[in-house]
């Protein structure tokens, strides 16, 4: 069913122009180089992994849709692409020239610049009704295990029962502690979907609040399996780039070429025959 849901959104999910989404990998080093642990990837996610996240939101449950750490914003468009109205998204970003582009980006969207780990905190005067889900691109590896615990139990005071809270990690293991010892918060933790179209390839959990264990439907990668595929989607991008960039300036340029090449051989002729008057 997950799998028919990617296949329709990939036909409705437009795709950024080359010119912009190189801006935004350009914005992203930058951001990353002034503030590696708030940014926390140098490039925006790619469409697989934005897809992915998207398609565990329930588009006809109640609510408004929270996004944390947005940036650039490649989950939000998935999110649009699943059939969400900009008007129920709430993204909460911290860096105050991604909120800048994704209020030109997303009009309708409510932009809080604000920080998601303090999220009750944050969200308590935006927040009208409880929300259908929460959708996270946080750096969570970055923070220390308690802050990830509270933000989580933050999350499932702000949400519907039963909830979803979407997570992504470049990590091989759960990006919230599974363990309730350090906070006494109980939820159930899904593994669900390893991207490995994405560079680096990233995972998919889901987090709901109760009692209940932790399921991994998708088995975890050993290390080996896991850099042997980073090795070959690394060399995939490498390949669709080149043919996007030959495509976009080579051919422009060779036909450039051929239009110019009668004028240049009349040219080169008329030099020749300078020569032969000499
Ligand atoms: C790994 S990037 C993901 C960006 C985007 N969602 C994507 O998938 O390409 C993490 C994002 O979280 C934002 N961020 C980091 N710490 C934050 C915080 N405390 N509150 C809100 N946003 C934060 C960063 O500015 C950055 O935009």
């Amino acid at each position: 069913m997950q799998s028919r849901h990617l296949r329709s959104e990939r036909l409705r999910s437009p795709r950024l122009p080359l010119e912009e989404r190189l801006a935004d990998e350009a914005r992203f080093i930058k951001r990353w180089l002034d503030n590696p642990k708030v940014t926390g990837a140098v490039s925006p996610s790619g469409r697989f992994l934005a897809r992915a996240m998207a398609s565990y939101v329930d588009p006809d449950a109640d609510g408004p849709i929270i996004e944390l750490g947005p940036g650039t914003g490649p989950v939000t468009e998935a999110l649009l692409a699943r059939g969400i109205a900009q008007e129920r998204l709430i993204l909460v970003e911290f860096d105050p020239s991604f909120c800048k582009l994704l209020a030109q980006r997303f009009p309708k969207a409510r932009i809080v610049q604000g920080d998601a780990y303090r999220l009750a905190e944050t969200l308590t005067p935006v927040l009208k009704e409880q929300a259908a889900c929460i959708v996270s691109s946080l750096p969570l590896l970055t923070r220390p295990e308690r802050g990830r615990l509270n933000l989580l139990r933050d999350a499932f005071g702000l949400m519907r029962q039963n909830a979803p809270f979407i997570q992504f990690t470049y990590g091989l293991t759960s990006p919230i502690p599974l363990t309730s010892r350090l906070s006494g918060l109980h939820f159930r933790a899904e593994a669900l979907h390893s991207v490995w179209l994405n560079l680096p390839p990233a995972r998919v959990w889901v987090y709901r609040a109760g009692q209940a264990p932790v399921l991994a439907t998708d088995p975890r990668p050993s290390r080996e399996d896991w850099l042997d595929r980073l090795k070959q989607r690394a060399m995939k991008k490498g390949r669709e780039l080149q043919l996007e960039f030959e495509g976009r300036f080579e051919q422009p340029l060779r036909r450039a070429q051929r239009k110019r090449a009668p004028a240049l051989a009349l040219l080169r002729r008329l030099g020749d025959n300078g020569k032969g008057r000499r």
